[in-house]
């Protein structure tokens, strides 16, 4: 799939956010938890809610899904997911707790996802062994077992998103206590938590650093809604100012943003924060900023890709430290394809900022890294095609239809079309 740009547009106008995809891949992995049914509204079309609803599906769960409403009765589920949809994205790997904590047993492939550098599982397996299980790999497969998980102190070594989210799952029905250590602060954490919660769960301090959560018999049906997509958000924000435009981004959480506003504000951008919208426009030079990726309620690396392509039109040098994943920078070589002038080492980008960006094909290489492209097209003068745009759609709902909307002339293509 291609998406064909024409270039120096001014976004203008409003746009409305979906829900988390980093929310509902976890809430849905999380409705393997009961063998009542669970509605989920507000479901966005992206194609890694379909892979993970697939998944859910061929483990032996009935699922209905009619427009924004996802209705799931895990009564009787296997113990091993299918093979090629684990490969297909990392967020599968979130089912292992739920299966482990029901079951007693998974066996599931070490999983797929972006490639944006090694991303390991060893603090996931760290917190099930300390509920009690024993893990083994074997042949590219964790099998995990225990006759009962056990309540059971968890200290993280970083806070890692997925293991807080996988331990979180497990420990919500296994005897005991348990409480996660240097826990992952993410809004999604909080969110998932709020979910098990209305499942009939137990758990207290999601969103600080420690989180305890009270093992409980079973947990019962729910109807739940997800927390806006704050990277979804993000996006739209940079695109607006990348391109000098003035855009109000609607049903989102301010402050879930701040990070990704304070860098707008410091690069000349103006951000006002409504109760549940962003207004964003910039009508001066892009100023050089630097930026750290941390986790939340640090700057997000989820962000990285699309700052870069912003400033590399910026009036001076930016620099980017990615301290999240190792090997992130893979709009980087497309983004100079297209004029820009960025020089990467080790986990730091200096970025040099140009007059303008030319339009010419480039390729999506990840789901950040094609949104990154894809403001660099919106920015950039001429025609431009971002070949493999199917990883933009991991995450994006209707993003062609949204950007149009706000102004921008991109058309999807099935076949090639290389431009010079
Ligand atoms: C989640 C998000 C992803 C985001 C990331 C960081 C979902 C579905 N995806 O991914 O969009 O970019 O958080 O905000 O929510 N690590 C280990 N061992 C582990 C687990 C992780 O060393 O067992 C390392 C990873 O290699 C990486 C860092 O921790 O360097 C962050 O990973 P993590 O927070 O786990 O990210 P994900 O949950 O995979």
């Amino acid at each position: 799939m291609e998406l064909h740009i024409d270039g120096s547009s001014h976004l203008r106008g409003e746009v409305l956010i979906s829900s988390s995809k980093n929310s509902i891949l976890p809430i849905l992995a999380a409705t393997l938890l009961t063998s009542d049914k669970v509605v989920i509204n507000k479901v966005p079309n992206i194609s890694d809610v379909n892979i993970i609803t697939e998944l859910i599906y061929r483990l032996g769960a009935k699922v209905e899904r009619n427009e924004k409403r996802i209705i799931i009765r895990a009564e009787s589920i296997g113990v091993s997911p299918v093979y090629e949809l684990v490969r297909q994205i990392r967020a599968s790997f979130l089912t292992m707790g739920p299966l482990l904590a029901r079951h007693g047993k998974v066996k599931i492939a070490l999983p797929g996802g972006c490639a944006i550098g090694t991303r390991p599982i060893d603090l996931h397996l760290k917190g099930f062994k300390a509920l009690g299980a024993i893990v083994q790999l074997n042949s590219g497969n964790v099998i995990a077992t225990a006759s009962k998980l056990k309540g059971n102190h968890i200290y993280l070594d970083f806070p890692s998103v997925g293991a807080t989210e996988n331990i979180m799952m497990a420990a919500a029905l296994a005897d005991g206590i348990s409480y996660i250590e240097n826990a992952a602060l993410e809004p999604e954490i909080v969110d998932l938590a709020n979910f098990i919660n209305s499942m009939g769960g137990k758990i207290t301090g999601a969103g600080s650093n420690v989180i305890k959560i009270i093992g409980v018999k079973e947990l019962k049906g729910s109807t739940y809604t997800p927390i806006a997509d704050r990277i979804e958000a993000g996006t739209y924000m940079v695109a607006a100012a990348a391109t000098g435009g003035e855009v109000t981004i609607k049903n989102v959480i301010p402050e879930h943003l701040k990070a990704i506003s304070a860098k707008l504000v410091e690069s000349g951008a103006q951000v006002l924060e409504g109760d549940n919208y962003v207004h964003v426009s910039r009508n001066q030079n892009i100023k050089p900023v630097y930026i750290k990726t941390l986790p939340y309620p640090g700057f997000p690396t989820d962000m990285q890709a699309q700052f870069t392509a912003y400033l590399s039109c910026a009036e001076g040098s930016s620099i980017i430290t990615e301290s999240v994943f190792e090997n992130r920078y893979m709009h980087v070589p497309e983004l100079i394809r297209m004029g820009a002038i960025i020089k990467t080492e080790g986990r730091t980008a200096i970025i040099k900022g140009v007059k303008e960006l030319s339009g010419t094909t480039v390729k999506a290489t990840d789901l950040r890294a094609g949104a990154a492209l894809l403001i660099g097209c919106l920015m950039a003068n001429g025609k431009s095609v971002i070949t493999d745009s199917e990883h933009i759609d991991r995450g994006y709902e209707n993003i062609v239809e949204k950007l149009n909307q706000l102004g921008a002339r991109i058309t999807r293509k099935q076949n090639k079309g290389i431009i010079n």
